[in-house]
């Protein structure tokens, strides 16, 4: 039997210490809807974190941990532009800061929130996980967000650490094996802004399931993959036919160090008329949603059965891979250099 042995990566990845538990970018706080029965609390990012309405429609996302003594602002209510804490009744603006503290005149300078920047799209809930945005919530490149609708989100969580899902996709030696679409051409791979990468490839669609016979009678015989990936926690994967193109979003909440909750979020561009948003839309959204699921079934069930991340045993053929976790690291360490700036704990 004969071995062959490969030359490690040319690029060296980093160790899993150079990547923070939870990165600095934007994350989905959930679906707009929940907001209206009154503020609605979350763990999430190692944290409690409670959204909210105001009277005027302004979300606010904030610590749900009240400065006073720590009571759940969850368990409050909205009033007016504020939302009051179950407790004392102090209360606070979307910016964090506490306005009214009944029966004391000054308001003193601890009582505030660690508040979020918040964008509200799609009727989903964003919040940046730092005190500004370190770039704006993205979306596909050269796409108009009011021109898409989307489908309802699905997902999973995966037991490997964060940074391992965006790895995905430039793993290219796995798209074979997993996903029958053969590589038939060079990859591109670049990084317009320190937080974003994007990467791209030709594949042929390759398998023989009846969806991949649909496919290839649908789209065509051959689909450029392109992912633009912002600090490995958003993804915009855009899976362009000769006949069509198909719009998805990845969207992963790190769950502490080795478990990751990713959600798909699928798009496809609005019709023009009343008549196409009423019926065809739905039909449309519903197909597209079916087939990047089943696309991503595959990684779903690798992942979920636990996937290492082991720099050292990258081969040569896994460059692009190592190339992409050199970069994260570099972008998430920048992130949290930036988030955990002063502004944010004494402002
Ligand atoms: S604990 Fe919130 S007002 Fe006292
Ligand atoms: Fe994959």
């Amino acid at each position: 039997m004969t071995h062959v042995v490969s030359d490690s990566a040319v690029t060296q990845a980093p160790p899993a210490e150079a990547f923070p538990t939870y990165p600095v970018s934007w994350y989905l706080f959930g679906d707009a809807r929940e907001l209206r029965n009154g503020p609605v609390t979350k763990e999430l990012l190692g944290r409690s974190i409670v959204g909210f309405r105001t009277a005027t429609g302004r979300l606010g996302v904030m610590d749900a941990r009240c400065s006073h003594l720590r009571a759940n602002l969850g368990n409050g209510c909205v009033i007016g532009e504020t939302i009051q804490c179950p407790y004392h009744h102090w209360r606070y603006g979307v910016t964090g800061r506490c306005v009214h503290i009944p029966h004391v005149e000054e308001v003193p300078a601890f009582a505030r929130q660690r508040s979020y920047p918040v964008v509200e799209r799609h009727g989903l809930v964003f919040f940046f996980n730092g005190p500004e945005p370190l770039f704006p919530l993205p979306f596909f490149a050269d796409a108009e967000p009011a021109e898409f609708v989307r489908a309802r989100p699905f997902g999973l969580v995966l037991d490997c650490p964060w940074w391992m899902v965006g790895a995905n996709a430039c793993d290219l030696q796995h798209f074979l094996g997993a996903h029958d679409r053969k590589l038939c051409g060079p990859a591109h791979v670049e990084t317009p802004s320190p937080y974003a990468r994007h990467a791209s490839a030709p594949f042929a669609v390759v398998g023989h399931s009846l969806r991949d016979d649909f496919t290839r009678w649908f789209g065509g015989n051959v689909v450029t993959l392109s992912i633009a990936d912002w600090c490995g926690t958003l993804m915009f994967v855009t899976a362009r036919f000769r006949r069509t193109c198909s719009y998805g979003m990845l969207t992963s909440l790190p769950l502490g160090r080795d478990r990751v909750f990713v959600r798909g979020i699928v798009f496809v561009r609005r019709s023009r008329n009343a008549i196409g948003r009423q019926l065809i839309d739905p039909i449309h959204l519903r197909v597209r949603r079916f087939f990047i699921k089943e696309f991503l079934r595959p990684d779903a069930e690798l992942a979920t059965r636990g996937l290492l991340y082991r720099p050292e045993s990258l081969l040569a053929c896994d460059e692009e891979m190592a190339r992409y976790f050199a970069w994260l690291a570099k972008a998430s360490a920048n992130a949290v250099g930036a988030g955990a700036g002063a502004a944010w704990t004494a402002g």
